[in-house]
């Protein structure tokens, strides 16, 4: 199964929630996994070194890929349809091959934040993704919501995003994400995390392998 973090907008929170979902994953899931780092920032990669430095037992792989390297990814994805693969998509718009990747995505997770131009681009994004793949499975996480952005923001931003997508609950805004690595979750974002992925896991991702076997 391919499993895309993207939206066009920086800064969201896609290879920190790319992050926390793998070890999530393999933690809590016992799944297999790799990550494809598709960002030239590498920020996930980056990070996936540091830790494999520092410590010991890698939860998964962190392998740098790019919007070409898809179909490879989606080759190995049907030889062994129990991994899940996990792209972190850089927010460049402007491949024509991204069209590929929206087609043949599964679910496609974006993260988002709550401030004017991160909705709006948001809104953007999932529109595009719609048009490219009108049965497109995307999930849409408010990140790094502070306790000052006021419900009824919150409740007309759901509302309007909740037609490309389910919404799913907030993730606050907190130091401890700084803390995270590729083989380590702070106990602290656990409460926060687990519910959504949980979620996400029986709604969308173990349902979809129920599916498969029951029609091959
Ligand atoms: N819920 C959160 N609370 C606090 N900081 C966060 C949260 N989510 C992400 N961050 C921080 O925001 C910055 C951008 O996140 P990142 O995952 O790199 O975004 P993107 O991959 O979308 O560009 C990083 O420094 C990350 O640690
Ligand atoms: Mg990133």
């Amino acid at each position: 199964m391919i499993i895309l973090f993207a939206n066009q907008k920086g800064g969201v929170g896609k290879s920190t929630l790319a992050t926390l979902f793998s070890n999530f994953a393999v933690q809590k899931r016992e799944r297999k996994v790799k990550v494809f780092d598709m960002d030239f920032q590498q920020s996930l990669y980056n990070k996936y070194l540091n830790s494999a430095q520092l410590e010991n037992e890698k939860l998964y792989e962190v392998e740098l890929s790019s919007i070409p390297g898809f179909k490879s990814i989606q080759k190995r994805a049907s030889n062994d349809p129990t991994i899940l693969m996990v792209i972190d998509l850089a927010g460049k718009m402007d491949d024509d091959n991204l069209v590929q990747v929206f087609k043949e995505s599964e679910l496609i997770i974006c993260p988002f934040c709550y401030d004017e131009y991160s909705v709006t681009s948001t809104f953007e994004f999932c529109y595009v993704v719609k048009k490219v793949n009108p049965s497109s499975r995307i999930i849409l996480i408010p990140n790094r919501v502070k306790s000052s952005v006021k419900y009824e923001t919150l409740d007309s931003v759901k509302q309007a995003l909740s037609q490309f997508g389910e919404v799913t609950s907030p993730v606050s805004d907190r130091i401890d994400f700084q803390r995270l690595t590729t083989s380590y979750t702070p106990e602290s974002l656990v409460p926060i995390l687990d519910p959504i992925f949980n979620k996400l896991f029986d709604d969308y991702i173990e349902a979809e392998s129920k599916w498969e076997t029951e029609t091959t």
